[in-house]
């Protein structure tokens, strides 16, 4: 148990760079707070004791603001920063190293008895203040939930999702169209908003011009190698040329 704690303290001054020292963290942090006595109303609903269970849970609550349903399961070095307002349902299961802040629902949309209704997060895990994430589903490890997101879908490891209704960030996919724009001669930094529907369209249009030119790419090396040692007047003077992606037409019609 005192293990547990220590191990708590040290996430915290880890996590929080306005953390002074161990005992101010051990009196002055709701989270911390929650997570011991939610430990013994997880003890206690698990032998089946069922009240005493939410009982202590409702003590929680009212001296943290955090509710956390005895239920609900939480792993290790978990750190739920300020906590005010937190709900974290019983179906819940929140994996090590995972950050919460205030104002964070992790609850549910269904009212089926006994079904997963509360959603999962793996490892490492950060979610927003004021963020809701709802529905039995998983969030991925080390993904990001922006403030104030309302995520009702799966979000994959690593992911950033922000909004109402939640998107992921595709940092990775707009590097690489950036890359294979960039490569092409094409400027792609008037294409990134998200939602614009014309900047999707862009998007689409350059992925495809992309896989095009990677294609015409694995068909020239193919033709260099069946024409080896054969006539070499099977290849049009000039084809490779002709055949190129015209990046400054595709930029001139997007200015
Ligand atoms: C989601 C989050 C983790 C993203 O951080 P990041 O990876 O550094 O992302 P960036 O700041 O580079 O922003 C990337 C894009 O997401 C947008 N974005 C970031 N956070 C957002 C949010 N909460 N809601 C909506 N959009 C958001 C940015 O505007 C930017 O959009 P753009 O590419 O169209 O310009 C962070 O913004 C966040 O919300 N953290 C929670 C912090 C918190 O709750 N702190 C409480 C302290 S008490």
């Amino acid at each position: 148990m005192f293990q547990r704690l220590r191990e708590d303290i040290a996430c915290i001054l880890e996590r929080d760079p306005a953390a002074r020292s161990r005992w101010e963290v051990l009196t002055c942090y709701p989270g911390l707070h929650a997570l011991v006595l939610h430990r013994a109303a997880h003890a206690c609903w698990r032998r089946g004791w069922r009240w005493l269970g939410r009982f202590i849970s409702h003590i929680a609550r009212f001296l943290t603001g955090i509710e956390i349903h005895p239920g609900a399961t939480i792993g290790r070095r978990v750190f739920i920063d300020h906590g005010m307002g937190v709900v974290i349902g019983e179906m819940a299961e929140i994996g090590d190293d995972c950050t919460i802040y205030q104002g964070v629902t992790l609850g549910g949309t269904s009212l089926v008895k006994g079904a997963k209704r509360h959603p999962t997060l793996e490892a490492g895990v950060i979610v927003g203040a004021n963020a809701c994430v709802l529905g039995g589903f998983t969030v991925g490890a080390g993904a990001r939930v922006g403030s104030n997101a309302v995520v009702t879908k799966a979000v994959p490891a690593g992911a950033t999702a922000v909004g109402n209704p939640a998107r992921i960030i595709e940092v990775q996919a707009d590097a690489e169209r950036e890359a294979a724009a960039a490569r092409m001669g094409f400027s792609a930094y008037g294409v990134t908003q998200g939602d614009d529907p014309v900047a999707q369209a862009m998007k689409g249009l350059i992925d495809s011009a992309a896989g095009h030119e990677h294609q015409i790419a694995l068909l020239w090396q193919a033709v260099s190698t069946l024409s080896q040692g054969q006539r070499q007047d099977c290849v049009p003077e000039g084809a490779q040329q002709a055949e190129c992606f015209d990046a400054a037409g595709l930029s001139r019609l997007v200015k």
